[in-house]
């Protein structure tokens, strides 16, 4: 199974997490995760050690979880505290524990080396918790693997051809790209210039014109893509780093490998201005979510295609490629070093 163990992934929204218990399965491992009397979320292996019922199944005692079979109950580092009908707890009685952080609203896990896990290397999300944003926040379950959501974000020619309602508008795939590679990230950008806005940037601006649209994707291995975009009036100078007469929306994404197939696509939409304009929120929420579905009905179509091609297939790469190859190669060379 090819998943980049020792990284920061996010298990949850903070939000999803309260009094129950949640399993979930995160890089072919099932997980538990739950909060402790002080609200401190943990993560524990979803397997009882005892006849292996899903932990999830049973429920949160005070700072414990108790399984739903026969009781045995377990802390937060995973140890066998307490079996009903004897005093004694078996040696090596637990279950595996996980680092977990809660951070800019997500619930984090470290599935790799626990020795590994330091909280520095949480990416940069704050857009999503920073009072000078307003953000929107979603979930997909999406049944392919998590590189194909990767590739399809580091590569934003296709917002011509599948979010034509949305994000979509002409001059995208045909404007230059600059990729560059700074370590264990891409910076993939592209500059649109003196275009018609699309409808999402037209409906959230007042832009009598066209625009000067900018798409700066910020990829952190393995699965985190921050995307700067936005638009201004058109000549007034928005590449200089003068945005005075355009908007700005992070469109931020991370996803979690769930199974060689299937991945958990968590994304937050923020923006920094009109905050208390909550028809502008939904209308970003709602252009959002539909952009997002569409990419992952592509997304679920790619991989039964995959999974039914031949041995003979061959494919090839394009221009537009250059970003995802990279970074490909940055994860071909975390997966070797594990
Ligand atoms: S299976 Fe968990 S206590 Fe028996
Ligand atoms: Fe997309």
């Amino acid at each position: 199974m090819k998943f980049v163990k020792n990284a920061w992934y996010v298990a949850a929204e903070s939000h999803e997490v309260a009094d129950d218990l949640i399993g979930r399965t995160i890089c072919d491992r099932s997980v538990v995760l739950f909060r402790d009397e002080h609200g401190t979320p943990a993560a524990l292996e979803d397997r009882c050690c005892h006849r292996h019922l899903p932990l999830s199944l049973g429920k949160r005692v005070g700072n414990v979880v108790q399984c739903g079979y026969h009781g045995l109950e377990f802390d937060r580092g995973g140890n066998c505290v307490s079996v009903p009908g004897q005093s004694r707890v078996p040696p090596g009685a637990g279950v595996r524990s996980y680092p977990v952080v809660e951070r800019y609203r997500y619930i984090w896990i470290w599935p790799g080396d626990a020795h590994k896990a330091d909280p520095d290397l949480i990416p940069d999300y704050h857009w999503n918790d920073d009072p000078d944003w307003i953000s929107n926040t979603g979930y997909f379950h999406v049944e392919g693997n998590h590189q194909l959501l990767v590739d399809n974000l580091l590569d934003l020619s296709h917002v011509q051809f599948v979010h034509a309602s949305t994000l979509g508008a002409d001059g995208v795939s045909n404007a230059p790209l600059d990729t560059r590679r700074e370590d264990d990230k891409v910076r993939i950008d592209r500059w649109i210039m003196d275009k018609p806005p699309p409808a999402m940037f037209a409906g959230a601006g007042n832009f009598p014109g066209n625009v000067d649209r900018w798409q700066l994707i910020s990829w952190t291995a393995p699965t985190h893509v921050v995307i700067d975009a936005g638009c201004a009036n058109s000549g007034t100078g928005a590449r200089d780093g003068n945005r005075a007469e355009g908007i700005t929306v992070y469109s931020n994404h991370t996803i979690t490998p769930e199974t060689e197939k299937s991945c958990h696509y968590f994304w937050h939409h923020a923006r920094n201005f009109r905050l208390d304009d909550p028809d502008l929120t939904e209308f970003l929420a709602k252009a959002a979510s539909t952009a997002f579905g569409e990419d992952v009905d592509i997304l679920a179509a790619q991989q039964r295609s995959i999974d039914s091609a031949k041995a003979e297939w061959r494919g090839i790469d394009i221009n537009a490629d250059a970003g995802v190859l990279q970074a490909r190669r940055v994860i071909d060379k975390m997966l070797a070093a594990e």
